[in-house]
């Protein structure tokens, strides 16, 4: 550390620097006034992976620098901080000696005295918090996804029952009033005909509404909602359904409601589309603290680590986001021709709501 003895400090100001210098987490690097690097502390050697001996006298600083980062470029030497008397806080790029580039916090002070002249940077490790706030950033944008699709799906779910449905159904009773007049038989023929497709419109029309937003999970909440959605499943895959509950039937949350709904949906389509299964079996468990879902299917199973996407692959990996966001867990067991089984926990306060997310944030 000649770099210290040059500025003439008392022998007791020196050892405290000293000690400072070799102990502090953040790393310093001190270069020279020709931008060499003169000195460099531990916690430097640790982010550059070079040791100071390596570093001192031989590195150029603009040599490990890849730049600082301001809010137009991700890496300039446009206005360098070297120029600047000091710079308190600005993020730059530290390549290490193994090439990989480090994103840091930085500060930078010129020393001046007597003749010496030199630039103590600062530096500081933030891929971790930038890592997190990468991660926060996914899951606010995951979180925003769901709600605004939700939101849709109930939009459309309501015009089509409004709307078209309304409309079909308009000419359902105008077609029953024609049906009453009398006619010579291909044209009354030819009227039930139309009278018929009207039928089968009209229930299509409505079992779209319903496969967007069934209106049973706002009115009348999670286990309506999936008792109706069972027995439609029943009908249209002919696999056997049984929904057993335990503890209070109360409401949950609408992000609740409509997470386990969601979930539950894509594990019975999930059975439906790959598991050959002749019967599904879902439990609702309700507890002060947390509700639960269990689903479980008879059929063929899948190795758990090595899945075979026959999707578009999306279905597992938004159970998951969809639980995570409430602050809840998915944990899928499947081997093959053990059948699945899916168990889903949301943790809940007296209310119902998610314990983990602000609920006026989340409305799911
Ligand atoms: N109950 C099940 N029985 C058998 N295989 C299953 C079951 N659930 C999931 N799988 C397997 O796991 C894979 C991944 O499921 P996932 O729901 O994530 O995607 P997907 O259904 O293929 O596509 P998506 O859900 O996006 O339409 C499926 O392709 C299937 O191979
Ligand atoms: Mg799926």
């Amino acid at each position: 550390m000649v770099w210290l003895g040059n500025l003439g400090l008392t022998n007791h100001t020196t050892s405290v620097l000293r000690s400072i210098f070799q102990q502090v987490t953040d790393a310093i690097v001190v270069v020279n006034g020709q931008g060499v690097v003169a000195g460099a502390n531990p916690a430097a050697e640790k982010m550059t992976g070079w040791t100071a001996e390596e570093l001192s006298g031989q590195i150029h600083f603009c040599d490990i620098c890849r730049g600082m980062a301001n809010c137009m470029e991700e890496a300039s030497c446009v206005d360098c901080f070297a120029h600047r008397p000091s710079m308190p806080s600005f993020e730059m790029k530290v390549r290490r000696k193994d090439g990989q580039e480090v994103s840091v916090a930085a500060s930078s002070t010129q020393l001046q005295d007597h003749d010496t002249k030199m630039l103590v940077v600062i530096l500081r490790d933030m891929s971790e918090q930038h890592r997190m706030e990468r991660e926060r950033f996914q899951r606010m944008m995951t979180k925003y996804m769901i709600e605004a699709q939700e939101k849709e799906r109930k939009r459309v779910s309501r015009d089509l029952h409004d709307g078209v449905g309304q409309a079909l159904y308009s000419v359902m009773v105008g077609l029953k009033m024609l049906n009453e007049l009398e006619f010579d038989e291909p044209i009354r023929k030819h009227l039930q005909e139309v009278q018929q497709m009207t039928t089968r419109a009209l229930e299509e029309v409505k079992n779209m509404a319903v496969e967007l937003r069934p209106s049973a999970l706002d009115d009348l909440g999670l286990i309506p909602a999936i008792r109706s959605y069972m027995k439609r499943y029943e009908q249209t895959f002919g696999i056997e359904t049984e929904l057993e509950t335990i503890g209070s039937k109360r409401r949950y949350g609408a992000s609740v409601e409509t997470a386990l709904y969601r979930i539950c949906q894509e594990a019975m389509t999930n059975t439906a589309k790959y598991a050959d299964a002749d019967k599904v079996k879902v439990r609702l468990t309700d507890t002060p603290h947390q509700v639960e879902l269990y689903l479980e299917d008879n059929g063929s199973g899948f190795e758990t680590d090595q899945i075979r996407i026959k999707g578009t692959g999306l279905g597992l990996y938004g159970m998951r986001e969809r639980a995570s966001l409430l602050g809840g867990t998915v944990d899928i067991q499947s081997a093959p021709n053990k059948g699945t089984s899916v168990h889903i926990v949301i943790p809940i306060n007296e209310k119902g709501e998610p314990l983990h997310v602000d609920p006026s944030t989340y409305r799911g």
